[in-house]
């Protein structure tokens, strides 16, 4: 299968729909498949015409993890010098609201892609887990840490220890998941929320999540100062001249983006 086919991309108006495509693999995510999603991504991130991603997988599986034919044979100096990891944290750094729709297994390298995302749905057949520990790794893309933060450090020591998976069930218990759809509409389901995030200003947007990940991945102080910050910058927006007038007026807002 070709590279343009890896990833299939789907635009709705302001909401872009990525599609992991490999499914003969359960989206095993090759080297390949990564760079793939990473061009989908940071074009959908530079164009402004689009507002939110959404991504999902073909077939019965979000991602099942790194692809482990491709990586079972190297040594650490090939692991070190492709350094085939440290291009994943593209994926964690765009910029614009990403949600996961996870339609199947979600499992390794798949778990820490879904926990890259800003919003987690799962179709009530998904199923989560870290299994690394069941082929002589660990995880490596954020397991530890995404998802230690996500579901604190006893369930996540559990999971990566064990490499037992979860239900979409478990994961909503846990914290893991925003909620659980019937498989038949978790698209539809992520598409409206996309909608609904889509006709926010999209500036104000854009700084809510710089800020809530910086809870995640920063000191209390420091995530107060970048939201302080980010507050204040808003002021210079017209979107929030807009937002307030229109408040006042008790009329629609008309956001511009700017
Ligand atoms: C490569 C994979 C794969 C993977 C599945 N396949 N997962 N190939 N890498 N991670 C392939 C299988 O080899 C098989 O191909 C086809 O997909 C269908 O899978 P089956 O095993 O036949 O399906 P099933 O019996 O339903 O079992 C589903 C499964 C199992 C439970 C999800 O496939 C599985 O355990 N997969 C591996 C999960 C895993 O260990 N993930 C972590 C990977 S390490 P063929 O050609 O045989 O039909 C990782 C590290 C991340 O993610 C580090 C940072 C990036």
């Amino acid at each position: 299968m070709s590279d343009e086919t890896l990833v299939l991309s789907t635009i709705e108006g302001p909401v872009a729909i990525l599609t992991l495509n490999r499914p003969q693999a359960l989206n095993a995510l090759s080297p390949a498949l990564i760079d793939a999603l990473i061009r989908h991504l940071e074009h959908c991130d530079n164009d402004d015409t689009i507002r939110v991603i959404i991504i999902t997988g073909a077939g019965r599986a979000f991602a099942a993890g790194a692809d482990i034919k491709a990586m079972a044979d190297a040594t650490p100096i090939d692991m070190l010098t492709t350094d085939m990891i440290a291009r994943w944290a593209r994926i964690a750094a765009v910029r614009k609201p990403v949600i996961a729709a996870v339609n199947g297994f979600a499992l390794g390298g798949g778990c820490e892609l879904a926990m890259m995302c800003d919003i987690i749905l799962a179709s009530e057949t998904a199923q989560f887990g870290q299994p690394e520990i069941n082929i002589g790794i660990i995880p490596g893309a954020g397991g530890t840490q995404r998802l230690t933060r996500a579901i604190g450090p006893y369930r996540a020591m559990e999971m990566v220890l064990t490499g037992a998976t979860i239900s979409a069930q478990e994961a909503y218990a846990y914290g893991l998941v925003n909620r659980v759809c019937p498989p038949d509409s978790l698209l539809d389901e992520a598409r409206r929320l996309a909608q609904t995030i889509a006709a926010k200003p999209p500036l104000a947007v854009r700084l809510a999540k710089e800020a809530v990940r910086a809870a995640a991945e920063t000191t209390v102080r420091e995530g107060l100062a970048i939201e302080l910050r980010n507050f204040y910058l808003l002021f210079a927006s017209a979107d929030q001249k807009e937002g307030m007038r229109a408040f006042i007026e008790k009329r629609t807002a008309n956001f511009s983006g700017r």
